[in-house]
Order: structure tokens, then sequence, then C-alpha cells
């Protein structure tokens, strides 16, 4: 499905341009398109003469997604295995349910052309609406849904996308919670397992560690942060890099609890113990996190507002009109200590 964007130079010619020449609302041009209710014969003309004026053509987006008739709505995340989007998507699918929506899952696998090719779907699926959480950390193949008023609600990545709504974690403060946390119980030499570059929430929870420890006096060393992939594999991998330093950290600060996980085993594998020989702070409180051996410190995400904010902003929009500028809200998470943190063991450099 070829697209043309506002954006790219070519103008896209809208609803509301119709409206404007026939001198009448976008809704009345929406239900003489949809013929969804009476318009008098005189109105009726002056659209459709409007949009040939125009070479206006309504396509499957315009048409299905604003009228909120299918009662399908899109949720597309990066990894519906990871634990953390899995309840987000019991989530909407429970309340999209319950409000007579049925959800089209969507997994991108943090694969662009992927999230494209699920765009193409949902359009041509005509959803009502779409909750959306970013691969990547660009929105150029959103614009087509906003440019066409289609109800969209991003959530947990901001892509820069500032015309939709925006349903965001206070990662930096997260991040600097966790490594306060480290820093309180004497820790200096402090790793931190980063995840995806281009994931904004990785990047904050990074800036959150470097706030922590420029507050505490600690200089950053480049050399303590490790690049992960929000993955178990990737986690262990990381953290086993750490441990092979010269001088290797006494506490490391995972930005999600799957890599925490796996860096857990790397301990293992190296012959130490967690907490005693190191120190490990997660990220999300996954269930997961507190049936491990032993129980993971993390920060807890609040998935299930998250969910829910997202889930109803998005119906609301669908059902009263995608009017009104975009809402933007940031909640905030929480430390969660258990069982994998204790204080720095007495040597030079911990
Ligand atoms: O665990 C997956 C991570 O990706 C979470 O921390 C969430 O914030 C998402 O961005």
């Amino acid at each position: 499905m070829h697209y043309s964007l506002a954006n790219g130079g070519v103008n896209v010619v809208t609803i509301k341009d119709v409206a404007q020449m026939a001198e009448v609302s976008t809704a009345t041009v929406s239900h003489v398109i949809n013929d969804t209710r009476f318009v008098s014969d005189e109105l009726r003309e002056r659209v459709l003469e409007a949009m040939e004026a125009l070479s206006y053509r309504p396509n499957a987006l315009a048409q299905g997604l604003r009228v909120g008739e299918t009662h399908t709505i899109g949720l597309v995340v990066p990894d519906n295995a990871n634990p953390f989007f899995a309840e987000i998507s019991r989530v909407v699918e429970d309340l999209g349910f319950e409000n007579g929506y049925s959800v089209i899952l969507c997994n991108t696998g943090d694969d662009l052309v992927r999230e494209r090719a699920y765009i193409d779907v949902l359009v041509a699926k005509q959803v009502d609406g779409i909750i959306f959480i970013a691969a990547g950390d660009h929105h150029e193949h959103l614009t087509e849904l906003t440019s066409h008023r289609v109800p969209l609600v991003l959530a947990d990545r901001d892509v820069g996308q500032s015309a939709a709504d925006l349903v965001l974690v206070n990662n930096e403060q997260g991040g600097y919670e966790a490594t306060r946390h480290l820093l309180d119980l004497g820790h200096r030499r402090i790793g931190c397992v980063t995840g995806p570059s281009e994931a904004t929430p990785s990047a904050d929870r990074v800036s959150g560690y470097g706030r922590a420890l420029r507050e505490a006096g600690v200089c950053r060393d480049e050399d303590l942060i490790e690049p992960g992939d929000f993955r178990y594999q990737g986690g262990e991998r990381a953290a086993a890099r750490l441990l092979g330093l010269q001088q290797p950290p006494s506490a490391m600060f995972v930005c999600n609890d799957l890599m925490a996980i796996g860096a857990l085993r790397a301990i293992r594998t190296a012959g130490l113990r967690v907490p005693d020989d190191i120190s490990v702070v997660g990220y999300d409180d996954i269930p997961l996190a507190s049936a491990m051996s032993p129980a993971l410190t993390t920060v807890a995400q609040p998935v299930e507002d998250l969910a829910t904010i997202c889930t109803e902003l998005l119906l609301s929009r669908i059902e009263e009109g995608v009017n009104g500028a975009p809402k933007r809200v940031v909640l905030d998470t929480k430390l969660i200590v258990r069982d994998s943190c204790a204080p720095a063991p007495v040597r030079e450099g911990s």
C-alpha cells in the first residue's frame, strides 16, 4: 500500500480541505463519504463537487478508522515474549473486550520493516485506533496515521511524534533511584547494562544512573557501561564482559529484568555469589523478578496503569473524535528492595 506523506513534500488533500471548500463540517463530509447519516441534496452536491475539484480520494484509513465502525484496535509492541509487553497486552485486551473491542496484537521484534508492515496491516484491517510502542526512535511512518486523524496513542517510548497522545514512565528517575540504592550501600564501581541505544527508556535510565553518580561525586567510567538488548542472553553477555574487566564492578544496574536474570547466570558461571560478591538491580519488576533466588531488587514500572490509561485514552479518542490537543502522561516508578543487593565489600576501588 503506497502512502504519500504530508511531510514528504507531497500535498495530501485531507477531509478538512474538502470541508472548507464545500463550507460544511468534516463530520458532514464523513457522512457523505460513509453514508452514515442523512445529508441534504444541496450539501451532498457541494461535498461531491469539492471532492472532485480537489481530487480527494478517501482511503480505507480515513473511512474505516474515523467512524469507529470495525470495533477493533491495534496494539503494536516490540517483543511480546517479554513479560513486560505481555502484561501490557493482557490489560489492553481485557479492557478492549469489556468495551466491545477486539485487539489485533502486532509483534515487531524490534524490527522497523516489520513495524511498517504491521501499520499497513492495521490500516487495511481498518482498525478504529492504535496503541503503539515503537521499535526504534523515529516516527516517520506514524505521520500518515496522525495526518488522517487516526486515533493513536504512543506508549513507553517517546519518538518525538507530537500529534499523538503519549503515555510514558519517568525512566530517568527510575535509573537514578536504582543507582542511588547501590551508592547508599557503599558501592562506587557500579556497572550499567543498557538496553538498545535507540530505545528512549534505556537512554533515560542511563541518564538517571549518570545523575546519581555525579551527585555522589563518583566519576562515570565508560568501561563500566555495557550495551545490552533487553533480552536474557544480551544481559548474560554484557554482565560477563563487566566481570572480565581488570577492575570488575561490585554492583550492576541492569536496565531491564530479563537482562538482569541473564546477568545472574553470568555471575554464577563466574563462580561468584549474589549479593555476597556482587549486587544486582534490575528494572520492570516482571513476575519472575521476585521468583529468582536471590529475589531481584528492581525498579517497578506501573504496567497496569500504563496499559489502562493508554486504552482509556484511545477509546475516548475513537468514540469522541480525535479533536483536542494531544495528552502527555508521565507515570512514576518504585524501587522494590529484595535480596540481590548488599553493602559493598570492603576493598579498594569497589
Ligand atoms: O523489558 C522491556 C523494556 O522495554 C521495558 O523496560 C520497557 O520500558 C520497554 O521499553
